[in-house]
C-alpha cells in the first residue's frame, strides 16, 4: 500500500530512513519513527493531517516552522484526493506498528 502510493520513496524503505531534503529544517525527510516523529506528530489527528494535507496547522501557525517548510526542495505531498479513508487508516495501523519494532 505505502510502497504502491509512493511514500517510500521518499521516506525510505519501510518509512524507516528518509533521504537527504536540502534546505528543509533537519536536512533530510522525517522517518515515520524516533524523535523527529514524536515532534512532527502527536497523536493520530496530526497524523492524518499530515498524510491527507501534507501539512498540520501546529506547523503552519508558527513563523519559524513555516519558513522550513515553505522552502525546503522535497514537500510532503497531499494525498487527500489519491487515498480513500480505509487506505489512511491502513497507513496509520502500520506506522504504528513500525514504531514497535526494533530496528
Ligand atoms: C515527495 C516526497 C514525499 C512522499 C512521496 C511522501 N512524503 Fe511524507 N513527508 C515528506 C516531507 C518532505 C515531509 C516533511 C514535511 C515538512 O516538514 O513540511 C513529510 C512528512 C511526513 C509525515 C510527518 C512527519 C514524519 O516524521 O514523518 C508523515 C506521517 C508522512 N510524511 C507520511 C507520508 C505517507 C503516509 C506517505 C504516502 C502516502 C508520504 N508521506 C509520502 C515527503 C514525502
Amino acid at each position: 500500500m505505502a510502497s504502491r502510493v509512493g511514500c517510500f520513496g521518499c521516506h525510505g524503505p519501510g518509512g524507516r530512513v528518509g533521504k537527504r531534503n536540502p534546505r528543509s529544517f533537519k536536512g533530510y525527510i522525517p522517518p515515520w519513527r524516533g524523535r523527529d516523529f514524536n515532534e512532527l506528530v502527536r497523536d493520530d489527528e496530526e497524523l492524518r493531517r499530515w498524510i491527507l494535507d501534507g501539512k498540520i496547522d501546529r506547523l503552519e501557525s508558527n513563523p519559524l516552522a513555516r519558513y522550513f517548510t515553505g522552502r525546503q526542495v522535497i514537500q510532503m505531498p497531499a494525498y487527500r484526493d489519491i487515498l480513500n479513508d480505509e487506505e489512511v487508516e491502513a497507513l496509520i495501523t502500520y506506522i504504528h506498528w513500525l514504531q514497535n519494532q526494533e530496528l
